[in-house]
Protein backbone atom coordinates (compact mmCIF):
# COMPACT_ATOMS: atom_id res chain seq x y z
CA UNK A 1 0.00 0.00 0.00
CA UNK A 2 1.47 3.36 -0.63
CA UNK A 3 1.17 6.28 1.56
CA UNK A 4 -0.88 9.55 -0.52
CA UNK A 5 0.56 12.62 1.29
CA UNK A 6 -1.19 15.38 -0.47
CA UNK A 7 -0.59 18.87 -0.71
CA UNK A 8 -3.25 21.58 0.20
CA UNK A 9 -2.44 25.01 -0.67
CA UNK A 10 -3.34 26.75 2.81
CA UNK A 11 -2.90 30.36 3.84
CA UNK A 12 -0.29 30.31 6.70
CA UNK A 13 -0.11 33.05 9.25
CA UNK A 14 3.52 33.76 9.14
CA UNK A 15 5.77 36.25 10.94
CA UNK A 16 5.32 38.12 8.31
CA UNK A 17 1.41 38.21 7.79
CA UNK A 18 0.89 38.84 11.54
CA UNK A 19 3.12 41.99 11.24
CA UNK A 20 1.19 43.27 8.45
CA UNK A 21 -2.15 42.67 10.57
CA UNK A 22 -0.99 44.69 13.16
CA UNK A 23 0.09 47.59 10.74
CA UNK A 24 -3.39 47.53 8.95
CA UNK A 25 -4.73 47.81 13.15
CA UNK A 26 -2.55 51.15 13.19
CA UNK A 27 -3.78 52.72 10.19
CA UNK A 28 -7.31 52.01 10.54
CA UNK A 29 -7.29 53.04 14.27
CA UNK A 30 -5.16 55.99 13.38
CA UNK A 31 -8.10 57.32 10.97
CA UNK A 32 -10.54 58.24 13.33
CA UNK A 33 -8.45 59.62 15.84
CA UNK A 34 -5.56 61.41 13.44
CA UNK A 35 -6.47 65.06 11.92
CA UNK A 36 -6.29 66.23 9.00
CA UNK A 37 -2.79 66.24 6.76
CA UNK A 38 -1.77 63.26 9.60
CA UNK A 39 0.19 59.99 8.20
CA UNK A 40 -1.96 57.36 6.23
CA UNK A 41 -0.28 56.04 3.63
CA UNK A 42 1.71 52.15 4.77
CA UNK A 43 4.83 51.18 2.60
CA UNK A 44 5.31 47.55 2.73
CA UNK A 45 8.40 46.04 1.19
CA UNK A 46 10.62 43.36 0.69
CA UNK A 47 12.27 41.08 -1.66
CA UNK A 48 10.49 38.59 -4.28
CA UNK A 49 8.89 35.83 -3.23
CA UNK A 50 8.09 36.96 0.61
CA UNK A 51 4.39 36.83 0.41
CA UNK A 52 4.05 40.50 0.32
CA UNK A 53 0.98 40.09 -2.45
CA UNK A 54 -0.62 36.84 -0.85
CA UNK A 55 -0.49 38.54 2.08
CA UNK A 56 -2.20 41.71 1.19
CA UNK A 57 -4.55 40.24 -1.32
CA UNK A 58 -5.89 38.06 1.65
CA UNK A 59 -6.65 40.78 4.07
CA UNK A 60 -8.17 43.23 0.98
CA UNK A 61 -10.35 40.22 0.35
CA UNK A 62 -11.42 39.52 3.59
CA UNK A 63 -12.31 43.39 4.21
CA UNK A 64 -13.89 44.31 0.64
CA UNK A 65 -10.57 46.96 -0.18
CA UNK A 66 -9.96 47.47 -3.49
CA UNK A 67 -6.33 45.71 -4.31
CA UNK A 68 -4.34 46.97 -7.69
CA UNK A 69 -1.42 45.40 -8.97
CA UNK A 70 0.08 47.78 -11.23
CA UNK A 71 1.48 46.92 -15.16
CA UNK A 72 4.50 48.14 -16.34
CA UNK A 73 2.86 49.99 -19.72
CA UNK A 74 0.76 52.01 -17.26
CA UNK A 75 0.55 56.19 -17.83
CA UNK A 76 -0.95 58.09 -15.64
CA UNK A 77 -4.80 57.54 -17.52
CA UNK A 78 -4.24 53.50 -17.27
CA UNK A 79 -3.06 53.98 -13.58
CA UNK A 80 -6.76 56.06 -12.84
CA UNK A 81 -8.83 54.48 -14.92
CA UNK A 82 -7.58 51.39 -13.67
CA UNK A 83 -8.76 53.09 -9.86
CA UNK A 84 -11.77 53.87 -11.35
CA UNK A 85 -12.33 50.60 -12.41
CA UNK A 86 -11.44 48.87 -9.50
CA UNK A 87 -14.28 51.09 -7.13
CA UNK A 88 -16.87 49.93 -9.37
CA UNK A 89 -17.24 53.44 -11.30
CA UNK A 90 -19.58 52.63 -14.07
CA UNK A 91 -19.03 55.06 -17.09
CA UNK A 92 -14.31 55.65 -17.16
CA UNK A 93 -13.77 59.03 -18.29
CA UNK A 94 -11.09 59.39 -20.82
CA UNK A 95 -9.58 61.91 -18.74
CA UNK A 96 -7.37 62.27 -16.23
CA UNK A 97 -8.86 65.05 -14.35
CA UNK A 98 -12.45 63.51 -14.88
CA UNK A 99 -11.12 60.11 -13.65
CA UNK A 100 -9.23 61.98 -10.23
CA UNK A 101 -12.35 63.56 -8.92
CA UNK A 102 -14.58 60.16 -9.28
CA UNK A 103 -11.78 58.40 -7.39
CA UNK A 104 -11.93 60.78 -4.72
CA UNK A 105 -15.48 61.01 -4.52
CA UNK A 106 -15.46 57.01 -4.59
CA UNK A 107 -12.49 56.60 -1.70
CA UNK A 108 -14.06 59.42 0.80
CA UNK A 109 -17.76 57.96 0.59
CA UNK A 110 -16.47 54.21 1.03
CA UNK A 111 -13.54 54.80 3.58
CA UNK A 112 -11.77 51.78 2.89
CA UNK A 113 -8.16 51.12 2.44
CA UNK A 114 -6.84 50.98 -0.89
CA UNK A 115 -3.75 48.92 -2.06
CA UNK A 116 -1.31 49.29 -4.92
CA UNK A 117 1.13 46.75 -5.34
CA UNK A 118 4.58 46.76 -7.51
CA UNK A 119 4.61 50.61 -8.00
CA UNK A 120 7.96 51.01 -7.26
CA UNK A 121 8.71 50.17 -10.82
CA UNK A 122 7.25 53.51 -12.09
CA UNK A 123 9.94 55.37 -9.85
CA UNK A 124 8.35 59.07 -8.86
CA UNK A 125 6.12 59.04 -11.59
CA UNK A 126 2.48 57.94 -9.26
CA UNK A 127 3.43 59.32 -6.06
CA UNK A 128 2.24 62.59 -6.64
CA UNK A 129 -1.27 61.61 -7.72
CA UNK A 130 -1.31 59.11 -4.50
CA UNK A 131 -0.21 61.86 -2.09
CA UNK A 132 -3.33 63.89 -3.50
CA UNK A 133 -5.61 61.12 -3.15
CA UNK A 134 -4.40 60.54 0.53
CA UNK A 135 -4.65 64.41 1.24
CA UNK A 136 -7.87 64.95 -0.14
CA UNK A 137 -9.81 61.84 1.32
CA UNK A 138 -8.02 61.37 4.25
CA UNK A 139 -8.20 57.70 2.99
CA UNK A 140 -5.73 55.11 3.83
CA UNK A 141 -3.31 54.04 0.91
CA UNK A 142 -0.64 51.32 1.17
CA UNK A 143 1.69 51.04 -1.40
CA UNK A 144 3.51 47.52 -2.00
CA UNK A 145 6.90 46.70 -3.55
CA UNK A 146 10.83 45.84 -3.34
CA UNK A 147 13.45 46.72 -1.73
CA UNK A 148 13.81 50.32 -3.40
CA UNK A 149 10.52 51.48 -3.04
CA UNK A 150 11.21 53.23 0.97
CA UNK A 151 14.22 54.89 -0.67
CA UNK A 152 11.53 55.95 -3.53
CA UNK A 153 9.28 57.12 -0.68
CA UNK A 154 11.93 58.89 1.16
CA UNK A 155 12.98 60.74 -1.80
CA UNK A 156 9.56 62.68 -1.97
CA UNK A 157 9.60 64.20 1.33
CA UNK A 158 5.58 65.20 0.55
CA UNK A 159 5.39 61.55 0.14
CA UNK A 160 7.19 60.66 3.02
CA UNK A 161 5.74 63.11 5.76
CA UNK A 162 2.96 60.95 4.96
CA UNK A 163 3.86 57.53 5.74
CA UNK A 164 2.75 56.45 8.52
CA UNK A 165 5.20 52.87 8.32
CA UNK A 166 7.33 51.12 6.56
CA UNK A 167 7.25 47.12 7.05
CA UNK A 168 9.32 45.10 5.49
CA UNK A 169 8.48 41.38 4.65
CA UNK A 170 11.69 39.76 6.10
CA UNK A 171 12.79 35.97 4.93
CA UNK A 172 10.37 33.45 6.54
CA UNK A 173 12.03 32.05 9.60
CA UNK A 174 12.28 28.35 10.85
CA UNK A 175 8.89 28.37 12.30
CA UNK A 176 7.26 29.50 9.28
CA UNK A 177 8.00 27.07 6.84
CA UNK A 178 7.15 24.23 9.80
CA UNK A 179 4.24 25.74 9.71
CA UNK A 180 3.76 25.94 6.20
CA UNK A 181 4.50 22.15 5.62
CA UNK A 182 2.37 21.18 8.60
CA UNK A 183 -0.87 22.79 7.72
CA UNK A 184 -0.15 21.98 3.83
CA UNK A 185 0.90 18.64 3.99
CA UNK A 186 0.13 17.26 7.65
CA UNK A 187 3.55 15.66 7.67
CA UNK A 188 5.52 16.14 11.18
CA UNK A 189 8.68 17.66 10.82
CA UNK A 190 11.43 16.85 12.59
CA UNK A 191 14.14 19.84 13.87
CA UNK A 192 16.58 18.86 10.87
CA UNK A 193 14.03 18.52 8.13
CA UNK A 194 13.19 21.86 9.20
CA UNK A 195 16.55 23.24 8.93
CA UNK A 196 17.51 21.83 5.56
CA UNK A 197 14.42 23.36 4.51
CA UNK A 198 14.61 26.71 6.21
CA UNK A 199 17.86 26.58 5.08
CA UNK A 200 16.92 25.70 1.31
CA UNK A 201 14.54 28.69 0.65
CA UNK A 202 16.99 31.37 1.51
CA UNK A 203 14.05 33.00 3.25
CA UNK A 204 11.43 32.94 0.42
CA UNK A 205 8.02 31.71 0.67
CA UNK A 206 8.12 30.73 -3.19
CA UNK A 207 10.50 27.53 -3.07
CA UNK A 208 9.46 26.73 0.56
CA UNK A 209 6.29 25.91 -1.35
CA UNK A 210 7.80 24.46 -4.34
CA UNK A 211 10.22 21.73 -2.27
CA UNK A 212 6.76 21.18 0.29
CA UNK A 213 5.10 20.09 -3.07
CA UNK A 214 8.63 18.02 -3.83
CA UNK A 215 8.56 17.05 -0.14
CA UNK A 216 4.76 15.62 0.05
CA UNK A 217 5.68 13.55 -3.61
CA UNK A 218 8.83 12.18 -2.29
CA UNK A 219 6.84 10.81 1.18
CA UNK A 220 4.58 9.16 -1.22
CA UNK A 221 6.43 7.83 -3.26
CA UNK A 222 9.37 6.36 -0.86
CA UNK A 223 6.43 5.27 1.59
CA UNK A 224 7.67 7.53 4.49
CA UNK A 225 5.48 7.88 7.45
CA UNK A 226 5.91 9.27 10.54
CA UNK A 227 8.10 12.31 11.48
CA UNK A 228 10.26 13.83 7.77
CA UNK A 229 14.20 13.70 8.51
CA UNK A 230 17.19 15.37 7.05
CA UNK A 231 17.60 13.28 4.17
CA UNK A 232 14.18 12.96 2.71
CA UNK A 233 14.34 16.89 3.37
CA UNK A 234 17.57 17.01 1.47
CA UNK A 235 15.95 14.85 -1.38
CA UNK A 236 12.48 17.17 -2.23
CA UNK A 237 15.14 20.23 -2.09
CA UNK A 238 17.33 18.77 -4.23
CA UNK A 239 14.35 17.74 -6.79
CA UNK A 240 13.26 21.48 -6.62
CA UNK A 241 16.84 22.83 -8.00
CA UNK A 242 16.88 20.18 -10.16
CA UNK A 243 13.26 20.06 -11.47
N1 LIG B 1 0.91 33.41 4.18
C1 LIG B 1 1.05 32.55 3.16
N2 LIG B 1 0.65 31.27 3.29
C2 LIG B 1 0.81 30.40 2.28
N3 LIG B 1 1.37 30.70 1.11
C3 LIG B 1 1.81 31.96 0.91
C4 LIG B 1 1.68 32.95 1.93
N4 LIG B 1 2.22 34.10 1.47
C5 LIG B 1 2.64 33.84 0.23
N5 LIG B 1 2.41 32.56 -0.12
C6 LIG B 1 2.82 31.93 -1.39
O1 LIG B 1 4.21 32.18 -1.59
C7 LIG B 1 4.49 32.58 -2.93
C8 LIG B 1 5.11 33.96 -2.99
O2 LIG B 1 4.19 34.90 -2.45
P1 LIG B 1 3.91 36.35 -3.09
O3 LIG B 1 2.80 36.92 -2.29
O4 LIG B 1 3.74 36.30 -4.57
O5 LIG B 1 5.29 37.08 -2.75
P2 LIG B 1 5.83 38.54 -3.14
O6 LIG B 1 4.64 39.38 -3.54
O7 LIG B 1 6.50 39.03 -1.89
O8 LIG B 1 6.79 38.33 -4.25
C9 LIG B 1 3.16 32.46 -3.67
O9 LIG B 1 3.09 31.18 -4.24
C10 LIG B 1 2.12 32.60 -2.58
O10 LIG B 1 0.92 31.97 -2.90
MG1 LIG C 1 4.29 40.46 -5.32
Amino acid sequence: MSTNIKFTPTFVQTKNVRAFDTMMQGLLIGRGSLGEGDERLGCVFGRAGRGKTRTVQTWAAKNACVYIETISVWSELDFLQKLCQELGIRQIPGRRGRCFDLIIEKMTLSGMPLFIDEIERFGQKFLEIIRDLVKITGGVVVLIGEEELPHLMKQNRRIWSRTYQAMEFEPVSQSDVLAYVTQCTGLAMSKEATEVMHKASGGDLRIVRRDTINLAHAASNLRRTGEVDGELARIACKQGLQG
